[in-house]
């Protein structure tokens, strides 16, 4: 049985790709920070007593900026492939927290490949690598984006995620180390965290279908991505590692929508008119905006037989309706009279 390290396991990417190595016959062990509230909602419906006979999904305390941690869980799980998906991976937050932005997503990444590289050398391994790069890397470079468009990037997250990438290759280059560099464009899920532009707008919308809300405060509605699904994309971290070679890769829809275009694409399958609901607020404008993001996916389509799968529209729907019926579940408690109405700092996202 292949054994798989994921960090970030609690994230949106993290919980769609310990299923899908589960699915694959995988014993799966995944790094967990330690938290003052439970943080594996999304992982909690696969998860099984370890206690448990056939238990394949194992949770470990650790974190990216500690790497006393990160070596001992290598030694304990001793996996085959590692995922690194951990990090601080909102960007406008990294202009609030640049350090700690740094810290996890480019010196966790460091970390990582030394403690890898320690461990292969102590015990004959060659562990594969799976690094979650990211389109924000292209920053400010014209669009269509592939693995050969230079970076310019115009955050403290892309810049975190540029030295990354680097280290990657360097530890791929130095020591032959087999690492893949996915280079994803944005990808969501009725699983994606609130705080992000889409989720954002699919949380609100529920809720002022429900009348439990009834505005919607967005920064830059004109900024344009390329959105696909995150099971889709999470096949491709696993295809990467299963090809002969170590490579990078840029996986993307090749399709861009604006904020504007998904907003409309949301309200039109409810039924509302956005223009109705949404108002503009100063404060979720960035210091430095990455206006638009389109990837060119021809080179994991040739090598790795890569392809996405769901719509744009499929994408929109389904995280419509699933916030539609969480939203008509906070509905039917407050009804009943239990206090759910929306916190303050949720109201901050
Ligand atoms: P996410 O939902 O924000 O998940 C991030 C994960 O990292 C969570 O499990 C989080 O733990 C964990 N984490 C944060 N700080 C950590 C630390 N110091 N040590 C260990 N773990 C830490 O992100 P995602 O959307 O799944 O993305 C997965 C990865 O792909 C990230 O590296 C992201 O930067 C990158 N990426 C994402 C996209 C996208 O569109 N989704 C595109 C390109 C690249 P908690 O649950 O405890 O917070
Ligand atoms: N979050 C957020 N909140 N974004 C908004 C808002 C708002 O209220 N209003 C407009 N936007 C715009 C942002 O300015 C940005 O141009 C776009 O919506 C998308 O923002 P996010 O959903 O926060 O995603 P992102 O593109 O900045 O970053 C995501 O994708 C990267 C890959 O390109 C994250 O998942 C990163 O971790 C990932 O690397």
């Amino acid at each position: 049985m292949k054994k798989a390290l994921i960090t970030g396991i609690t994230g949106q990417d993290g919980s769609y790709l310990a299923e899908l190595l589960i699915d694959k016959g995988y014993e799966v062990h995944g790094v967990v920070r330690r938290s003052s509230v439970f943080n594996t909602d999304r992982i909690d419906h696969i998860y099984q007593d370890p206690h448990e006979r056939n238990s394949r999904l194992f949770l470990h305390y650790g974190d990216l900026t500690d790497s006393t941690s990160l070596r001992g869980i290598l030694e304990k799980t001793r996996p085959d492939e590692v995922y690194n998906l951990g990090a601080q991976s909102h960007v406008r937050v990294s202009f609030d927290l640049p350090e700690y932005t740094a810290d996890t997503v480019a010196m966790g990444a460091l970390r990582l490949l030394e403690a890898i590289r320690d461990y292969n050398n102590t015990h004959g391994r060659n562990i594969k690598m799976y690094q979650a790069s990211s389109s924000e890397m292209f920053g400010s470079a014209p669009p269509p984006q592939s693995e050969a468009t230079p970076f310019e990037p115009c955050s403290p997250y892309a810049v975190g995620k540029v030295a990354a990438y680097w280290h990657c290759r360097n530890y791929r280059d130095a020591y032959g180390m087999f690492i893949c560099n996915g280079i994803l464009f944005n990808h969501e899920s009725p699983r994606r965290g609130e705080t992000f532009v889409t989720r954002k707008i699919t949380r609100a919308l529920g809720r002022i279908k429900h009348d439990l809300q009834s505005t919607l405060y967005l920064g830059n509605l004109d900024a344009k991505r390329d959105w696909g699904h995150a099971k889709d994309y999470v096949e491709s971290m696993w295809m990467m590692l299963q090809h002969d070679e170590p490579d990078d890769y840029a996986v993307a829809t090749g399709e861009a929508h604006s904020v504007k275009e998904f907003l409309e694409a949301a309200f039109t399958y409810a039924e509302l008119d956005w223009e109705k609901y949404v108002s503009i607020d100063k404060q979720y404008l960035r210091p430095n905006e990455v206006d638009f993001l389109q990837g060119d996916p021809g080179k994991a389509r040739d090598k790795l037989g890569w392809k996405p799968r769901i719509s744009f529209t499929e994408l929109v729907q389904s995280m419509v309706d699933a916030d539609m019926e969480l939203a008509a579940r906070e509905k039917t408690l407050l009804d009943a009279g239990h206090d759910v109405r929306i916190s303050g700092g949720a109201r901050r996202v």
